[in-house]
């Protein structure tokens, strides 16, 4: 009886991210692959957007200037709006971008699958409403691609994301931070080539 409960456990360990906060490791990981996948495929000049090809970086992607890295005080941050379970930004963010997700359903939910459901809602808004300028125009921005600029947004180098489970476990809040902030209404989203 000892020995399975031993396994059982060991079954069901989840391995949270390195900064030790509220998000498994591997939704942090794949946060950061689906949000570099983007910015590779922009900047390489490889990224059609509703039909639209986007055109390169003037930066190549090569010398790593518009990755994003994972920041553990960023990732904290991020948790601490997810633990509050309300699906609303954030106030005084100090030089902070912030995404926002959330799904619930009639049974529970987990966090598995999460960091790519919630960054291909957002990439989707690129999909789904196009994107005709690499100026972020006022018009562009309330046209819906608000999280998707933001995931492209080059001069935010660093990422961070938390995630709750609220209501019971049948909801989950998912948070994304950015440092820059992005989304600055006529500023590019990135230097075209
Ligand atoms: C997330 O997407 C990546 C890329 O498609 C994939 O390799 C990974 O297994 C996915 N993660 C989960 C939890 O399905």
């Amino acid at each position: 009886m000892y020995r399975l409960c031993i396994a059982f456990s060991a079954l069901t360990a989840v391995a949270w991210s390195q900064c030790n906060g509220g998000i498994p490791a591997a939704e942090a990981k794949d946060f950061l692959a689906a949000h570099n996948k983007l910015r590779n495929s922009i900047s390489s000049g490889n990224y059609v957007a509703k039909g639209r090809r986007m055109p390169a970086a003037k930066t190549p992607i090569m010398n790593m200037v518009s990755f994003l890295t994972w920041d553990c005080e960023i990732e904290k941050s991020a948790q601490a709006v997810a633990n509050t379970c309300v699906f609303a930004h954030s106030k005084n963010r100090q030089n902070l971008g912030e995404n926002l997700y959330t799904m619930w359903s009639s049974n529970k939910v987990s966090f598995s699958g999460m960091g790519n459901k919630s960054s291909n809602s957002w990439e989707n808004e690129f999909q789904q409403y196009g994107w005709n300028d690499v100026k972020l125009t006022p018009a562009g921005f309330s046209s819906g691609i608000g999280h998707a600029t933001q995931m492209a947004w080059a001069k935010s180098t660093k990422l961070g994301c938390g995630m709750k489970l609220c209501d019971g476990e049948k909801k989950v809040l998912v948070v994304c931070h950015y440092r820059d902030a992005g989304n600055f209404l006529n500023q590019n989203v990135y230097e075209p080539r």
